[in-house]
């Protein structure tokens, strides 16, 4: 069966069947479609163009076809896409009234309204999943608010900070990435409904009274635009591809944190993965998966910009390239997000290994700042602290080995209690405005992250 038969003499190619057919993908929103064709049926009901019998039977004929399609095994479809396959179903349960409910719709505003019903309900379950992974790094955070590590930029050695510090580094952009989902989910829901192939409907439906009855926020302001934006799946991918691009990062920290040479954690037997050949190996194939996984989600947002980009205003057959970027950045983001979430929870944290990876050097700005106290401008103290660091490298000595007296031939204003500058803690307590690494400072943020946590 076609929707679009009667205008040609012949049928049309098996090749631009096969280019053409989204069965394969939106048979997916087969419950929503169900939904929007039983409030859509109401509608024509309240507009005289179903009696209450007729929309009686059409409603009962729906749930037939919604239980047909939600059995096990799903049954095998070879229509054009879901909204023929739910036309030619309902044909098949109760006869010629079901083509009376085309009536004044389109494919082109259905498609959109399953689409958008999709959303806002698939949206809130990848925000629950990232909740659980961002309360799993909140967990960890608060078991190493003390556990002093070396901090890196440019992957150099550069300052001491707190573990907690570096776990929060990842929970607050995470946190951003909610509201992104969230705003992202508020901007799918707005029914499409009424708008027809793109005009309008004349019947004269209610768009507002259906997007009530779906569940919708709101219905379209404009007939042309609800059938051709997709701006709202555009804005879950951009979402997506930012969120994809944190989990990388994540991913790749726990990568390198994992390997011998860091080993500031070990991840659980649970979350490890060995190797066929050698058998002492424990990979973290899943943060490699996580970070390979974040190529999909930036590839699937390049996508559907690309397909959107040269577009005519409305709708144009290329829209229905929207669906299958938008299932696989869900799709992707349900595997990925649990099995941080777990790896992370699991993992455990080596102390002694971070306190063994501490070493001198990430003192020199605290040398400095040292001067700068005893009134030094900072840069001439940061001239003095960096020639400190070249002689010690030169002479092969530990700076807090250096007499006062070599001290001083590199700044007269070093004094007796420069020895206390060689204490890491002291470095991390020092810096404990909001935000700060000290360890007070931290837990203060832990709090503020474990709120957020709990009331959104
Ligand atoms: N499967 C199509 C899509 O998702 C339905 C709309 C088809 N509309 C049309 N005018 N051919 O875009």
């Amino acid at each position: 069966m076609k929707l679009w038969g009667g205008r040609f003499a012949a049928p049309s190619s098996d090749a631009l069947d096969r280019l053409g057919h989204s069965i394969a993908f939106d048979r997916r929103l087969h419950a929503e479609e169900i939904q929007v064709n039983r409030a859509y049926a109401r509608a024509l009901a309240g507009v005289g163009v179903l009696d209450a019998a007729e929309l009686e039977r059409m409603l009962a004929g729906l749930d037939r076809v919604a239980a047909a399609l939600a059995a096990t095994p799903p049954p095998p479809l070879a229509d054009e896409d879901i909204h023929t396959a739910v036309e030619r179903m309902l044909f098949a349960e109760i006869g010629p009234l079901a083509r009376k409910l085309a009536t004044g719709r389109s494919r082109n505003d259905l498609s959109q309204a399953g689409f958008r019903l999709y959303l806002t309900a698939a949206i809130p379950t990848r925000i629950e999943a990232l909740d659980g992974l961002r309360a799993a790094l909140v967990g960890q955070a608060e078991t190493a608010a003390d556990a002093l590590v070396p901090g890196y930029t440019h992957m150099q050695r550069a300052q001491p900070v707190v573990f907690a510090q570096l776990l929060l580094a990842h929970f607050w952009p995470l946190t951003r990435d909610r509201a992104r989902l969230l705003a992202a989910r508020d901007r799918a829901a707005v029914s499409p409904m009424g708008a027809g192939a793109l005009a309008g409907n004349p019947f004269p439906v209610n768009p507002e009274a259906i997007a009530a009855d779906l569940g919708f926020s709101e219905a379209f302001e404009n007939s042309v635009d609800a059938v051709g934006t997709r701006d709202y799946a555009l804005e879950l991918l951009a979402a997506g591809a930012i969120l994809g691009v944190h989990l990388s990062r994540l991913a790749e920290d726990l990568v390198l944190w994992s390997t011998a040479e860091f080993g500031f954690v070990r991840l659980d037997d649970a979350f490890s993965t060995g190797s066929s050949l050698m058998p002492q190996k424990r990979n973290p194939d899943g943060f490699e998966l996580i970070r390979g996984k974040a190529g999909r989600l930036l590839g699937n947002l390049v996508s559907l910009l690309t397909t959107a980009k040269g577009l005519a205003t409305s709708y144009q057959r290329d829209l229905q390239e929207d669906k299958e970027p938008v299932f696989d950045t869900l799709d992707t983001l349900g595997l990925a997000l649990p099995a941080a979430a777990g790896a992370i929870a699991t993992m455990r944290l080596r102390r002694d290994r971070m306190q063994a990876a501490l070493s001198w050097d990430l003192l020199a700005t605290d040398l400095a700042e040292y001067l700068v106290a005893r009134g030094l401008p900072f840069r001439d103290a940061h001239d003095a602290v960096g020639a400190v660091f070249a002689h010690c490298d030169r002479e092969e000595v530990a700076p807090p080995d250096l007499d006062l007296a070599t001290l001083r031939t590199f700044s007269p204003a070093f004094a007796e209690d420069v020895r206390d500058v060689w204490d890491y803690r002291r470095s991390v307590e020092a810096r404990a405005g909001r935000g700060g690494t000290a360890p007070e400072a931290v837990r203060a943020q832990i709090e503020r992250a474990k709120a957020t946590l709990s009331h959104v």
